[in-house]
């Protein structure tokens, strides 16, 4: 999917792809101690580039990652990346976004989601769960504005469990 914005910028949504290493270690090198610590749990959180080569080669029965990439001429970067994780058996899948913070609230964490959607209908899953830090209030209200209900989890007050059901189209 692609579309350009009203300052004509090119954004493009694709699938990860295992030669987007170098474009996603500086992604996340660039994201705030904040995005960070709200994605991740660490706001000086590290990976290696054996972690990012993972990352980028995601198995399809265990994972959908999914990249929004911004295009310059020939430069590209990555603004946003979400992906979706399968567990055996279980037809829940676990949700997590992560949009540049430049680029937040321009609409690009609402096309991921829908994405994501998308390829977790085809996969016949019947729930969308996310694991969101209490103190997140953008990502509380943003999932609940895409129909998420908001729930305590088992592991404490500091973290919340946004559902959504997943319905046949
Ligand atoms: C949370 C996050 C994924 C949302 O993505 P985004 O691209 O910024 O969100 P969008 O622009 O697509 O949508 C914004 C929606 O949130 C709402 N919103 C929530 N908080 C808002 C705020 N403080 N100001 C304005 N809008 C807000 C908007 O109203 C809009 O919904 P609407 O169109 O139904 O009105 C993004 O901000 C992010 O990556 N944050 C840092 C990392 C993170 O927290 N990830 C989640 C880990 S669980």
């Amino acid at each position: 999917m692609a579309w350009t914005t009203p300052n004509d910028t090119a954004l493009t949504l694709r699938q990860i792809r295992a030669d987007d290493v170098a474009l996603l270690t500086a992604f996340v090198g660039g994201l705030s101690y904040g995005a960070r610590y709200f994605r991740y749990g660490r706001g000086d959180i590290e990976f290696t580039a054996e972690e990012f080569r993972h990352i980028c080669t995601p198995n399809p029965r265990e994972c959908v990652h999914l990249l929004v990439v911004k295009s310059d001429g020939a430069v590209s970067t990555v603004v946003a990346s979400a992906r979706i994780v399968f567990a055996e058996g279980d037809t829940a899948c676990e949700v997590a976004i992560t949009v540049a913070d430049a680029w937040q609230l321009h609409g690009i964490g609402k096309r991921l989601i829908d994405a994501l959607f998308d390829q977790a209908r085809v996969r016949n899953m019947t729930e969308m769960h996310g694991r969101i830090l209490a103190s997140n209030r953008r990502m509380i209200e943003f999932m609940r504005r895409r129909g998420f209900a908001i729930a305590d989890s088992a592991e404490g007050p500091s973290l919340k469990i946004a559902r959504r059901a997943i319905l046949k189209m």
